[in-house]
This record gives structure tokens, C-alpha cells and sequence, in this order.
């Protein structure tokens, strides 16, 4: 079951980070759908969480890599968001990893948090800005 729906409204209009966007969601629906197998392997959530928390690194760090090249004036704002989702994500993965059994729904409430929310809002100033730019 994949629950985190792709939606044109996600759209930044920046190929980068909307390609990195999309594949963020692609591994946070397979972190779900091995969660909710975990009955069946409860290795592949170690590996999934591991694989989507390593991704939203790297697409945070390019992210603010492209906010230092604009002197983007919001970017320390952003960059603290960034840091608050990468703690929560964190959480999480010690959780997963300590074999803790944690909710479906309880990782889709953060996921959308940081995944819908930001995107919407944050990201999507921050694109309107380097559009600007460029
Ligand atoms: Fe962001």
C-alpha cells in the first residue's frame, strides 16, 4: 500500500529538487508498505529507514547548498526546519533500528509533516526566490 500520493500541487518548478522530492517519497512508501510487513521481514524496515534517512540528507544538504549559492535571505530559518526533520527522522530510525515496533500511521503523520508541509510551504518560497535569481 503506498500512502504518501505524488500530487501536482507538490510541483516547485525546480527539476532538482522536485526529482529528489519525488524519490523521497518513493522510499518513504516503501519504508510503509516494509513496516506494515514487518511480520513477514523485519529487516527490510532496518534497511528502508536507513535508505530514506541517508536520502534526506543528502537532499537537505543540496538544498542548502543551492540557498548559499543565491544567499538565499531566509536560508537560516530554512535551514533550522531542515535540521528539526533530519532530528525527527533521526528519532525514528533509532527507533526502527532498536527494533522497536513503531505504528504505520505514526511514521505517515511524521513523513507528511516533513514531506507535504515543507514542501508546500518552505521549499516552494525558497523556489520562487531562486527563479527569481536565475
Ligand atoms: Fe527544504
Amino acid at each position: 500500500m503506498s500512502t504518501f500520493e505524488w500530487t501536482p500541487d507538490l510541483v516547485t518548478g525546480n527539476e532538482l529538487i522536485d526529482s529528489q522530492h519525488h524519490t523521497l517519497f518513493r522510499y518513504a512508501n516503501d519504508l510503509l508498505d516494509a513496516i506494515e510487513d514487518a511480520e513477514v521481514d523485519d529487516e527490510a524496515a532496518e534497511v528502508y529507514v536507513w535508505r530514506l534517512t541517508d536520502y534526506v540528507m543528502e537532499h537537505f544538504a543540496d538544498e542548502q547548498d543551492l540557498m548559499e549559492s543565491v544567499h538565499y535571505p531566509e536560508r537560516g530559518i530554512h535551514v533550522g526546519m531542515h535540521d528539526t526533520l533530519t532530528g525527527e527522522t533521526m528519532r525514528l530510525t533509532a527507533r526502527v533500528m532498536r527494533g522497536e515496533i513503531v505504528a504505520a500511521p505514526e511514521i505517515a503523520k511524521l513523513i507528511t509533516k516533513w514531506m507535504r508541509e515543507h514542501i508546500l510551504t518552505a521549499d516552494k518560497q525558497f523556489v520562487t526566490y531562486l527563479s527569481a535569481q536565475q
